[in-house]
């Protein structure tokens, strides 16, 4: 069925390549792997953020574990001019895991 479309194919992974809310990838199981994926790209890995883009330290951010969680899948409550990305794909569990490595990260 794929060899019979690759327009189609190619297609799809044109699409998916340029998404933020990319969720085909099995490999990645840790809170790390996974924050290092989706979030590392704007707020770095250490979680220190960009100043010079205005992404700002989330590694000591005063939301809880939940609402970081609620901020990744939904957008923060009542904040419409948010530039951060919404990631409504992405499986709850994984935004949880995510959201205890940064707790995490901010304790070190
Ligand atoms: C495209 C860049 C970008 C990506 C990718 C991104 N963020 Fe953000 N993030 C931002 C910007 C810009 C802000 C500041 C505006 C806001 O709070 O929405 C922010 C704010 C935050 C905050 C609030 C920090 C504070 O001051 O309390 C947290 C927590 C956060 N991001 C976590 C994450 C997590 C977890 C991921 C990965 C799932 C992620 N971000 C991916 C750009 C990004």
């Amino acid at each position: 069925m794929i060899e019979r479309f690759p327009g189609l194919l190619l297609l799809t992974l044109i699409l998916a390549g340029c998404s933020a809310d990319e969720h085909d990838h099995p490999e990645l199981v840790s809170g790390k792997q996974l924050y290092d994926y989706h979030c590392a790209g704007c707020h770095r890995e250490d979680g220190s953020g960009l100043f010079l883009k205005g992404v700002p330290a989330n590694r000591d951010t005063d939301l809880s574990a939940w609402q970081i969680m609620h901020k990744v899948k939904e957008g923060e409550e009542g904040e419409s001019e948010s530039r951060m990305p919404v990631f409504a794909r992405m499986p709850e569990q994984e935004a949880t895991r995510i959201a205890v490595y940064l707790k995490q990260l901010g304790r070190n």
